[in-house]
């Protein structure tokens, strides 16, 4: 019996199986307002039958976009522009999440497809934000070191974020605390080297994330679930290791987070990353059973019969895919077929269902 398409429940939320459509910037906002890419994008995944669509990273201040073309969710205008979105995705089932981020000291950025460099004073640049005053790389900017005042103010943002995404209609949030942005940014001893509360052990570089957890709860509702994506390991040494993140996601435990959604890298343009299929999976193992909390895994997994073992041998509760979703949106359709599952196919195309 196929585990992947078992219900699972966080908080009052019922998420119909275990897929999740991992968050993938799609830079194709303009001044964070969401377009009619974002609608077919999202939509014919959620048409596809994935179980929670989670929204790429949103940005919650202007200067938190990693480009000018990301999402936003920092103002009234953006709700309006997800509300369909929203909308239309949760009338085909699918739960919605959006991952709330702030690209700290690897922001103000080109797209992809225009290179992908720091933007400069000709283009756009704007001021970079970091715990410490270390650029990410060469041809990087230098950050500014973030004062009290700025700390502040990204727990203000991250909190009107969450409720601008609960006005908007979403399950579920993601709080961004991989890859090398902010928030990973405070929880690496590489890039945070401040003496202050915010630097030093654990406990204090993982401030600022509890703080903006706290921050988030007066607005978001309790009955509803806030998951937390994390680098489980920097892949450097001096950077953040896997025993760190079980102490993390203990903590993130304790504060009510119900899911950690492990992932790894980005701190470092030096990071000697091993990849393989399903190369995040013992990450999310090792935490699951230490803090004994729901994970999910994401990296190269592409087949349902892979997916599926994974949820039944106990090692995930979610299986998150990207790149695979970009190249076949209706995946969880296919999925179910190939192992046996007979699921509901949407009514437009029921006379195609395998
Ligand atoms: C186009 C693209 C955009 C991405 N944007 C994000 C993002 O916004 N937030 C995030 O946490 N990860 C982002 N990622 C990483 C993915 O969520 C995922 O972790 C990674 O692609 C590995 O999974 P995969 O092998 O199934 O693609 C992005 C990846 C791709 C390919």
């Amino acid at each position: 019996m196929s585990m992947l398409f078992k219900s699972i429940q966080f908080k009052d939320l019922t998420i119909k199986n275990r897929i999740m459509m991992a968050p993938m910037c799609v830079y194709s906002a303009k001044d964070g307002v969401v377009s009619d890419f974002h609608m077919a994008h999202l939509g014919s995944r959620a048409v596809g039958g994935v179980g929670l669509i989670m929204v790429e990273a949103t940005g919650v201040s202007p200067e938190g976009r990693i480009s000018p073309y990301d999402a936003g969710i920092w103002d009234k205008k953006h709700v309006e522009a997800f509300k369909p979105i929203v909308r239309f995705c949760k009338s085909f089932g699918s739960a919605m999440g959006i991952q709330l981020a702030h690209a700290g000291r690897k922001a103000s950025t080109d797209a992809p497809w225009l290179g992908e460099k720091p933007l400069n004073s000709q283009n756009g640049a704007w001021q970079t934000l970091a715990p410490s005053a270390i650029q990410f790389n060469e041809g990087f900017p230098v950050p500014k070191e973030m004062d009290y005042n700025d700390i502040k103010k990204v727990i203000n943002d991250f909190t009107n974020a969450a409720k601008n995404a609960n006005d908007a209609g979403f399950d579920i949030i993601e709080i961004h605390a991989a890859h090398g942005y902010l928030i990973n940014e405070f929880l690496s001893p590489e890039s945070n080297k401040r003496t202050d509360l915010y630097g030093g052990p654990i406990e204090n570089r993982a401030r600022l994330l509890l703080e903006i957890i706290t921050s988030i709860k007066s607005v978001w509702s309790e009955n509803k679930p806030i998951f937390v994506r994390i680098s489980a390991i920097d892949w450097v040494e001096g950077g953040v290791q896997l025993e760190d993140s079980v102490y993390l996601a203990k903590m993130l435990k304790k504060v009510g987070i119900s899911l950690i959604d492990c992932s790894s890298g980005g701190i470092s343009p030096h990071a000697k990353m091993k990849i393989y299929h399903g190369y995040q999976i013992k990450f999310a193992d090792e935490i699951r059973k230490k803090a004994d909390i729901p994970v999910s895994t994401v990296g190269l997994i592409t087949k349902p019969e892979f997916a599926d073992y994974l949820v039944a041998s106990d090692l995930v509760d979610m299986v998150a895919l990207g790149r695979e979703l970009l190249r076949n949106p209706y995946w969880p359709l296919y999925a179910a077929h190939k192992l046996g599952v007979d699921i509901e196919w949407p009514d437009q195309y029921k006379r195609a269902k395998l």
